[in-house]
């Protein structure tokens, strides 16, 4: 796929920075014959798997699989995006970036991001002034919130007045209608104002509340969450109830179905206790770490989202799903498992007892409560299974019904083995053949995540692409192959993958001009990003091993099979092209042109 970012300035960037020294501030590196080795970053492990080739510029880990370079590793350990990944790395660098983010967009949402952070910093000072933030922090020592966690989640107060926030945002000369755009202040109807602008045009929305700042994976405050602290006044009756909880709404910043309150606190602890715990709410979310388990992220308003779940999945892929001990929640437990099929996760589910949530049963039960809870959870496929096997009376026609739809729901799975453990699971509980189970063509929904090939490109009837990527792969690796397929001109005849191919085939013969002994290599971290993750994954393995001979042997083979392939392919166009000018020389009369094509005709049946 292409970026913005053009490939020159991505090797520039490459050249400058070594891995090693980018992955080394996550792990501590020994170097190990020509790689480095450490301790996976990505999964739990005693003995190091993680090996770093810093010639080449890529890493891979034997126990997890995990790989790629060192954009790769940014975007999976820190999760942040490609673009911002070589940022960082440019910035490190001294690379300048032809297209600096300042476009008009970049600079609108710069100065969003000013102005959520501006009220957070106002918030935050509120709650720790002496006299305005004491009964927010009376507040917290009542729910036993210690000040590190405040600190952590960087909680404030938003006082009981009308205009705190609106006087400083104004003294500070911010823009009020973003502010209104994002939620933080409201604009009055004007009735019984006398019309002219000024501060009493606005008015603050969050008022004697504790506030949670809502952070991006980076950190960023894109919202807010308040909750109404308790007022005597208010709760004599002598004023409107206002609702408990406040959020900020959906805004340029804030998208509640993208995003999850907590990760970027919880980075690290997922990271190293190799699981998420997924709750509601903010308190049930600072219940929960002040409790010690800090590897928690809370939804906000939504049910759990595709989307968030493959942002947790760049963290990890165990995660444990609170629900309430009741019939809803038994129904979310079932709701959520296709969708992390679709992500790729294995979900628990974490069932309360009944009129419990996670605060008050921490509160009540204590970490070991809530350890011996999440030790219990059961694996999401459950209580879909549950859910959707057909009761004992059920014709042979519902079963079937009911089998094709569980084949489907797990039809996403790459895990074969898990999928055929869950496989015959259906086929016991739903009462169908296995074996026909297993004939049944899943019908796949498309991968969204998948590159999608360019239509121009790959016709109806070409074969998959498969052949060229394996053979790219062994290209990458191997500079044999690359000898093998040039000889034959097949990269003209690629379908999809042929530029990535081509720009390959060019960086072996200049790496054969530069280096004068030893064994020529290319920078394979540079290809690695424009490829699918399943070939990344192929060759930092490949490349990690030691070689043997059995291995080269079924490489060869394998190289073998893909030229013939799409050989093939090269023939058949080529045949059909053949076919095709010689109907149009018989139409000229044009005996010549005919024969010498049906000639070739014959030279390519026999080759
Ligand atoms: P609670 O009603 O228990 O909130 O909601 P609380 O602040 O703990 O109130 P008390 O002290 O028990 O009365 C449970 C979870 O639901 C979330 C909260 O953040 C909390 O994690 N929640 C609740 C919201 O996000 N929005 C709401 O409107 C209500
Ligand atoms: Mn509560």
């Amino acid at each position: 796929m292409a970026h913005k970012i053009p490939e020159e300035t991505l090797t520039e960037i490459r050249s400058r920075v070594s891995i090693v020294e980018v992955i080394s501030v996550y792990v501590s590196l020994r170097k190990a014959g020509k790689n480095y080795t450490g301790l996976c970053p990505f999964h739990e492990e005693k003995t190091p798997s993680f090996s770093v080739n810093d010639e080449r510029g890529f890493f891979h880990c034997f126990g997890c699989g995990e790989g790629g370079n060192a954009f790769t590793f940014l975007c999976r350990l820190e999760g942040i995006s490609f673009p911002e990944a070589v940022k960082r790395l440019a910035a490190k660098a001294g690379v300048p970036l032809p297209q600096e983010p300042d476009g008009p967009q970049a600079r609108e949402q710069d100065r969003l991001y000013r102005l959520t952070s501006l009220a957070k910093t106002y918030f935050r000072y509120c709650l720790l002034d002496e006299q305005v933030g004491a009964a927010a922090r009376r507040y917290l020592d009542e729910r036993g919130i210690p000040k590190e966690v405040a600190e952590r989640f960087q909680l404030g107060y938003a006082p009981a007045g009308w205009n705190g926030l609106v006087r400083f945002l104004t003294n500070r000369r911010a823009p009020m209608d973003k502010a209104a755009a994002l939620g933080l202040i409201g604009e009055r109807s004007g009735q019984n104002e006398r019309n002219r602008p000024g501060p009493q045009q606005w008015y603050d929305k969050f008022r004697h509340r504790l506030m949670f700042p809502i952070t991006d994976v980076t950190g960023r405050p894109v919202g807010f969450g308040g909750r109404l602290m308790p007022d005597p006044q208010r709760d004599a009756g002598r004023e409107r109830p206002q609702p408990k909880y406040i959020n900020s709404p959906e805004s340029a910043l804030y998208k509640k179905g993208s995003l999850l309150y907590g990760l970027f606190q919880a980075k690290e602890p997922i990271r190293e206790t190799g699981r998420v715990l997924v709750v509601e709410g903010y308190t049930d979310l600072i219940s929960l770490v002040q409790r010690g388990l800090r590897e928690t992220v809370a939804v906000l308003g939504t049910a759990l989202t595709l989307e968030q779940l493959r942002l947790l999945k760049r963290f990890s892929t165990d995660i444990y799903i609170f629900f309430d001990g009741d019939d809803a929640g038994r129904r979310a437990a079932t709701r959520a498992f296709p969708l992390c099929v679709e992500a790729g996760l294995t979900g628990r589910g974490v069932f309360l007892p009944q009129g419990e949530d996670p605060d008050s049963f921490g509160q009540a039960q204590g970490l070991e409560g809530l350890e011996e809870l999440i030790d219990t959870a059961s694996p999401l496929e459950e209580f879909y299974f549950t859910q959707h096997a057909p009761p004992p009376e059920a014709s042979a026609f519902q079963r079937a019904q009911a089998a094709k739809a569980a084949v489907a729901v797990l039809s996403p799975m790459t895990d074969t083995l898990a999928r055929g453990a869950l496989l015959t699971q259906v086929a016991q509980r739903f009462g169908v053949s296995e074996e026909e189970l297993r004939r049944l063509r899943p019908n796949r929904t498309p991968q969204r995540s998948a590159p999608s090939p360019d239509p121009q490109r790959s016709r109806p009837g070409s074969p998959p692409s498969s052949a060229e990527l394996e053979l790219i792969q062994l290209m990458l690796v191997d500079r044999q192959v690359v000898t093998h397929v040039c000889e034959r001109n097949l990269i003209p005849t690629f379908q999809e993958w042929g530029e990535v191919a081509a720009d390959i085939a060019q960086a072996w013969q200049q790496a054969a001009h530069t280096t004068q002994a030893g064994r020529a290599s290319i920078d394979i971290g540079a290809f690695l990003d424009r490829l699918p993750k399943r070939v990344a994954d192929y060759v930092s393995k490949t490349l990690s091993e030691e070689e043997s001979e059995e291995r080269a042997a079924t490489q060869e083979q394998l190289m073998w099979d893909c030229i013939g392939k799409i050989q093939q392919v090269q023939h058949k166009s080529k045949r059909v092209r053949l076919q095709r000018e010689i109907r149009e020389a018989e139409q000229r009369g044009d005996d010549a042109g005919v024969r010498q094509r049906l000639e070739a005709l014959r030279a390519l049946g026999r080759s």
